[in-house]
This record gives C-alpha cells, sequence and structure tokens, in this order.
C-alpha cells in the first residue's frame, strides 16, 4: 500500500493547508479524483505493478502538485522526467526552461540538445538512459519577460521527494548530476564545480558522477571544458561496463 499511503498523505496536507490557507471548503474536480484513485487500483494488484505504472503514478501526483504556489501558478506544465525505466544511466539536471515548460520533456532546449548529443556519442539514446531535473517546474521570473533563474535551496528541497522516488524506481547503476545546482539540490551540499567533477561520489547508495551541465559548455565552448565532461562520461560507460572504442577513448566532444 506505499503508493495509496503516501497519495492519501498528499492529499491530506494539501486539504488542510488549503482549509487554513483560505477558510474555505476544498473541492476537488471529478478528473483530480480521478487522478487520485490510481494508485489505489495498482495496490491491488501489486504483481501487476511495473516500474512504468509506478513512475505514472508519481507523474500524475506532480501534475497536479501546488506545494510551491508561485510556481504552481507561473508553469504551463510540470517536467517530469523521460526515458527507460529500467535505464542503466540517470541524468539529473536542475530545472526546466522555457522550452521544457512548454514541451512538458526535461532537455529539450539548446542545452538539450548538447545533452543529447553527448548521450548519443557514448552509445547510448534518450530512449535508453532515463533523464529528469531536481525541480518539476520552470522557476518563475517576476517582473522579466524572459530569461531563467536557478532554483532556490527551498524549491530544490521541497521537490526533491518526487525525484528521490523516480531515483528509487528506475534504480539506475550510475546517476550523472548536472552543474553545480543539480549537486546542490541532490546533496544539498555545494562545492566547487572543478573538486566535485570527474570522480565518483554517491547518492543513497548508488554511485553519482558529477560534470558539468551543458549549459556551461554552451556557455564556456573551451575544448578543454568540453574534453572534462567527455572524460567525465568515460568514467561512466566504464563503471556501466559499456565497452569503450578508441574512437571514443580520443574523442572531443
Ligand atoms: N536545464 C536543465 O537543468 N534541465 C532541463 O530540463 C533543461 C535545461
Ligand atoms: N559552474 C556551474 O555552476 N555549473 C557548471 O556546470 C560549471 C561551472
Amino acid at each position: 500500500m506505499p503508493h495509496f499511503d503516501s497519495a492519501l498523505e498528499l492529499v491530506l496536507t494539501a486539504l488542510s493547508e488549503m482549509r487554513e490557507g483560505s477558510g474555505r471548503l476544498p473541492r476537488a474536480s471529478r478528473a483530480s479524483l480521478q487522478l487520485l484513485q490510481q494508485p489505489r487500483r495498482d495496490d491491488l494488484s501489486p504483481h501487476a505493478v511495473t516500474k512504468s505504472d509506478r513512475l505514472a503514478g508519481i507523474a500524475s501526483r506532480v501534475a497536479i502538485c501546488t506545494k510551491c504556489p508561485h510556481l504552481a501558478r507561473s508553469r504551463r506544465q510540470t517536467v517530469f522526467g523521460v526515458g527507460n525505466p529500467d535505464a542503466d544511466v540517470m541524468f539529473i539536471g536542475e530545472a526546466p526552461g522555457a522550452d521544457e515548460d512548454a514541451r512538458g520533456e526535461p532537455f529539450v532546449g539548446r542545452a538539450g540538445q548538447l545533452l543529447t548529443r553527448i548521450i548519443e556519442t557514448m552509445g547510448l539514446s534518450r530512449a535508453g538512459v532515463y533523464i529528469a531535473n531536481v525541480l518539476k517546474c520552470r522557476p518563475d521570473t517576476p517582473g522579466a519577460a524572459a530569461g531563467n533563474r536557478p532554483p532556490t535551496l527551498t524549491e530544490m528541497q521541497t521537490c526533491l521527494p518526487y525525484l528521490a522516488e523516480q531515483i528509487e524506481i528506475v534504480q539506475p547503476k550510475v546517476l550523472v548530476a548536472l552543474g553545480a545546482t543539480a549537486v546542490e539540490g541532490l546533496l544539498g551540499t555545494g562545492g566547487m564545480m572543478r573538486d566535485l567533477r570527474g570522480r565518483w561520489h554517491s547518492y543513497n547508495e548508488t554511485p553519482l558522477m558529477i560534470t558539468y551541465h551543458p549549459s556551461y559548455l554552451l556557455r564556456n565552448q573551451a575544448p578543454s571544458e568540453k574534453r572534462k565532461v567527455w572524460e567525465d562520461m568515460l568514467l561512466v560507460l566504464e563503471r556501466i561496463e559499456r565497452p569503450i572504442t578508441e574512437k571514443q577513448r580520443n574523442y572531443f566532444l
């Protein structure tokens, strides 16, 4: 019953917050009530529940999440994650940008295209790995017409339980945190990227590689920086015991 219990807990918390916040009785639409029924149905036949079902259950909770009211108001949609529920490698970014908010899929903008190229150069594919962000909503930029802002620590702490569940379900062999903000969100601690990257850390016993965010590579086109990311990805390929060709060894992104 763990999914039903957590869904129930979320509903009760949300209802009591609404009651305290507005003094009005909470109302729920027929569609929301139907979403709430899903985890219960899964739990009635636990053996038939696949990783995809479990991920879909979390995705439906995320889709209606209002824990950060300002983000729930400003987002076009939540951006849950994509890829293979049985992936060996899971990439973790910081938060959706404008393109991701519009498409509902992580890493589909310019940084995403570079990430996709890195994944393919590794001999993997977007469909074969799993990709998610610490934050499921695009950080709002009140008063600004465009641009992005990094998520706050509070926003990331609020959202992290969803990512933690995704990791627990997918159980990748390796996690890759992209950039300083993703590291801060995931580990709760910061540090200099140049000290953190290129070596193994861990998140709840899962090996964690830290590397630069693809948008950093877009800002800083120095071949030396790209080569560092590629060396970090070679470490990932070794860890998941993928054969590495000579061409891959010598590659510069
Ligand atoms: N940057 C991120 O960290 N995540 C995305 O999904 C897109 C850009
Ligand atoms: N600094 C960051 O914040 N992120 C990177 O990826 C690299 C440097």
